[in-house]
């Protein structure tokens, strides 16, 4: 991999997806911001762009022979079965056990800690937002994206739709994707980056513990929906 400070974050993510450590690790933002120059996403970042390029270069090489991601050149209906069992899934069931442990660790300690209630209200806004818009994503969005690749194989007409291009609905859940990256950076920020006190118990680190994974796999998530899914999408009711 070539790299300069003028790429995007989003190339080097899918050139090479251990970089997604060194990005998380010094939180620049690879998913929803994915479209900025190295050196823009550095700055905003306020890390050295030199310091950025020493952990890249030290990262291990891929398994993937090619290094790129392994999801950049699969069939997009693979993919969105793989985004919606694995992220979606995951979505689902994290939200349906970090609400109640929010709620007793904020019971528990929210006098002391008063953090944990606007974490509260956070994650409960966050989690209402997720389920709406992946309700969307399943229910019109990747099926209309399924059969525009199975017309593009066949060779026959595009599918017709209500919203006119697929770039309409790709453009609200681009904006869906900041407003969710904008709340997991509010909770990061009240959580002291999940770093619980040192006298914390054992609810309250699994609960940091939790929330932390779920930004990980959000990011995850976001990164496969605007950074390979959309763009190829788009790319292919254009060709
Ligand atoms: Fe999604
Ligand atoms: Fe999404």
């Amino acid at each position: 991999m070539t790299l300069t400070t003028e790429k995007t974050v989003r190339e080097i993510a899918i050139e090479n997806p251990a970089t997604v450590r060194v990005f998380e690790s010094l939180g620049i933002d690879y998913c929803c911001g994915g479209r900025r120059p190295l050196s823009e996403a550095c700055e905003r970042a306020n890390v050295p762009v030199t310091q950025v390029l020493e952990l890249i270069a030290k990262t291990q090489p891929d398994s993937q022979p090619s290094g790129k991601d392994e999801w950049a050149d699969a069939t997009l209906a693979s993919l969105i079965e793989h985004i919606v069992t694995r992220h979606h899934g995951f979505v689902r069931q994290e939200v349906s056990r970090l609400e109640p442990l929010l709620a007793k660790v904020g019971n528990k300690h929210g006098d002391t800690r008063p953090e944990l209630r606007s974490i509260q209200e956070l994650f409960s806004a966050l989690s209402q937002e997720l389920m709406a818009h992946m309700f969307k994503e399943e229910q019109v969005l990747f099926p209309y994206i399924q059969k525009l690749e199975a017309a593009s194989r066949g060779g026959s007409q595009l599918p017709g739709a209500c919203f006119g291009s697929v770039e309409m609905p790709i453009a609200r859940m681009l904006a869906e994707h900041d407003d969710a990256g904008e709340l997991l950076a509010q909770i990061r920020t009240l959580a002291g980056d999940f770093q619980p006190p040192e006298d914390a118990c054992p609810s309250f680190r699994g609960l940091y513990h939790g929330l932390q994974e779920f930004e990980r796999d959000l990011h995850r998530h976001i990164h496969l929906e605007n950074n390979i899914l959309f763009p190829r999408a788009v790319e292919l009711e254009r060709a």
